[in-house]
């Protein structure tokens, strides 16, 4: 098995002495005996540990009893292609930085943090502009939870959509092509990651945070960084954690099943509340909501046959092209046969939607 498994019979041993993978028999000379419900298990588990996950993390995964060998392998797959945007982006940066010192060219700070920054808007950012935009309605429930805040640090700023015009806002971005695209005369911004923020504690009235902690490597340490910096912070994300959700959006239950492997293993919403001790709030999608975020058009589906529309959403990209043309084949199909008008027949009379999309206040 370890032979296999190209692990050592120590790894082995050890992980069934935690309980993470328990043989299910003995022989009678007293080897363990891996059936093959183990074997799928131990594979689970090395796959996670390969991605970085700690065996305490993996053993909440694995024991995990509503998913199944197939979300495991779905999970999995979404994670490694997570990893794989993320090196092939790390090494432009690095071929970048080679090429800029070959010729003698001395690299500014900001340049090298780009090997560690957000690497997948390195990739797709320059697509975001189409179609993402402040939508007002969002905005004010916002800029509501500020309260009287006159500084405010927006973290994972990208071009500055939601950002308060009437306060003193400074902005943090560590992708080089977002910051690249904000708007002249946008407020200053400094490239940094929302986990490590370059300011003393107390710095700001407010931290606020859009549409970009699913992004973090580690949204909860990121959070804390916001607390320590702020006395108020405001966060916009969505409720991976609650089933319903990817039920109660036909894109992601009908079309693009993959995206429960993205966000699964991510930390409940409850639990990013609990973190910095927010209270939440359910914000409505208004059904002609100008922000073109994934939930964005779920009363208008023609839109995502939109290359241009799914370009500017990460998840996208992230599921992979395959997924990415069977949902849009799917959906055109659909829209077609009128068979999406009868499966969603109630949205038609919704002005706006419940679609597990949070405000964190604290
Ligand atoms: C979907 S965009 C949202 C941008 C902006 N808040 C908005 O609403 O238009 C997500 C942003 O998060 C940024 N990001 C990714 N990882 C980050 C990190 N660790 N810390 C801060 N920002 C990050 C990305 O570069 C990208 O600009």
């Amino acid at each position: 098995m370890a032979e296999l498994a190209g692990v050592s019979v120590r790894t082995l041993h050890h992980y069934d002495g935690i309980g993470l993978v328990q043989p299910s028999a003995r022989t009678g000379a007293g080897y363990r005996a891996y059936a093959a419900a183990d074997v799928e298990r131990l594979r689970e588990v090395l796959a996670y540990r390969r991605l970085g996950f700690g065996l305490r993390e993996i053993a909440d995964l694995v024991d995990d009893p509503t998913t199944d060998a197939v979300a495991h392998l779905r999970r999995l797959r979404g994670l490694v292609l997570e990893q794989r945007d993320r090196a092939v982006a790390t090494v432009a940066a690095i071929d970048r930085e080679l090429e800029a010192r070959a010729m003698g060219i001395r690299t500014t700070p900001e340049e090298q943090l780009k090997v560690f920054g957000a690497q997948l808007y390195e990739t797709i950012g320059s697509d975001y502009p189409a179609t993402r935009r402040t939508e007002p309605r969002i905005a004010e429930r916002v800029w509501d939870a500020l309260g009287d805040a006159r500084t405010v640090l927006n973290v994972g700023a990208g071009t500055g959509s939601y950002e308060p015009p009437d306060r003193d806002v400074t902005a943090v971005e560590p992708s080089a092509v977002m910051r690249a695209q904000r708007p002249g005369g946008a407020a200053p911004c400094v490239a940094a990651s929302a986990e490590n923020l370059p300011f003393e504690d107390r710095s700001f009235d407010a931290a606020m945070a859009f549409s970009t902690v699913h992004h973090w490597h580690d949204p909860i340490a990121g959070l804390r960084e916001m607390r320590r910096v702020a006395r108020r912070v405001v966060v916009f994300t969505h409720d991976a954690s609650d089933v319903g959700w990817r039920h109660r959006f036909w894109l992601t239950r009908d079309y693009l099943p993959e995206v429960a492997g993205l966000v699964a293993g991510r930390p409940p919403v409850d639990r990013l509340a609990a973190a910095i001790g927010a209270r939440l709030e359910p914000v409505l999608i208004p059904w002609d909501c100008a922000d073109g975020f994934l939930e964005a058009y779920w009363r208008r589906p023609e839109a995502y046959l939109d290359e241009h529309v799914r370009r500017a959403v990460s998840v996208w990209t992230r599921v992979g092209p395959e997924a990415e043309r069977r949902a849009v084949d799917g959906l055109r199909d659909d829209l077609s046969s009128g068979r999406w008008a009868e499966r969603n027949r109630d949205l038609v009379a919704l002005d706006a939607a419940e679609l597990g999309l949070r405000l964190l206040i604290a």
